[in-house]
């Protein structure tokens, strides 16, 4: 496994390598939810290539980003035993040069819901995963539906850009009782963790009313929120229920695929988590 600390270290392995290249972008810390990205693009890909790189420029001012957990000595371990051929670690001054100010936005689709609550954080994504995806030239691109925005977000970007990238989407994971696995899991208390359980176990709510023929919005949303709304230390930043290609909120009757998606506080910790609700 080859470790570059800077985009030279990382131009000749990867101008060595023939075949597929699939690409899983991280910001590290790595967890099951990362190891499956590599495992998937392992089984899809002649070579696997994983970015860890706590990007700046995604992160508000009120943030996490000084305290965004990190681990490289775990991370690298966890690399070498997914069987990564190559992990790409730069520094914020490369990625960023001095006086760079080409930024990457896809407009609307970025300043609804995740982007409505952090104004600027689609922008550091897109700009980011760009420039990721310069350097490293993947023939494909892994990321998790766990950030499902994200994900519809990337897949416009490559799309309007013309990137020869094809971005593939890949399952959720989750501890046994359902919390969605997040870097930022590590900030929860026992108690809110234990009240965290109520986002998963309300959109599970939700899917099986979808299942059994609900296919109202305002009561999908509903459902989601008492569950939620039971829970003392939980605040709702937001559940929505939106088409999954315009992410715009569904009204009434849901005649399309759809997104239920949601942002839960708990103190200071933030959590996301969605289901799909195909029609
Ligand atoms: P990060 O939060 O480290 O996540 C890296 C990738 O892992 C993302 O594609 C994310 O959706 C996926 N992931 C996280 N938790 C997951 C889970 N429980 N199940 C499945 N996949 C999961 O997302 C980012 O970093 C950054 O925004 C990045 C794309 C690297 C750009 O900086």
């Amino acid at each position: 496994m080859h470790v570059a600390r800077t985009v030279a270290e990382f131009r000749a392995p990867r101008a060595a390598l023939g075949g597929t290249l699939g690409l899983v972008p991280t910001m590290g810390f790595l967890h099951e939810g990362h190891r499956s990205l590599m495992r998937r693009a392992r089984a899809e890909c002649d070579a696997v290539a994983v970015s860890i790189f706590v990007n700046p420029t995604q992160f508000g001012p009120n943030d996490d980003f000084d305290r965004y957990p990190r681990d490289e000595p775990r991370d690298l371990a966890i690399c070498e035993a997914e069987g990564v051929a190559l992990v790409l670690m730069p520094p914020v001054d490369e990625v960023y040069p001095e006086g760079a100010t080409t930024t990457v936005s896809v407009g609307p689709l970025s300043t609804v819901l995740e982007g409505a609550a952090r104004p600027g954080h689609f922008d550091g994504v897109t700009t980011v995963v760009s420039k990721l995806f310069a350097i490293v030239q993947p023939q494909r691109a892994y990321f998790g539906q766990k950030d499902a925005q994200q994900l519809v977000v990337i897949k416009r970007m490559t799309r309007d850009l013309l990137l020869p990238v094809e971005v593939i989407g890949c399952p959720t994971v989750r501890e046994p009782d359902g919390l969605a696995l997040s870097s930022r899991n590590v900030y929860l208390s026992p108690e809110e963790r234990a009240q965290a359980l109520a986002l998963s176990r309300g959109l599970r709510r939700a899917e099986a009313a979808w299942g059994d023929g609900v296919h109202d919005a305002e009561a999908l949303r509903a459902l989601v929120c008492a569950e939620i709304e039971a829970q003392p230390l939980a605040r709702i930043d937001y559940v929505s229920l939106a088409d999954q290609g315009s992410l715009e909120e569904c009204r009434g009757a849901i005649a399309r695929d759809a997104l239920l998606s949601l942002a839960v506080r708990f103190g200071g910790t933030r959590l996301i988590d969605n289901v799909l609700l195909p029609v």
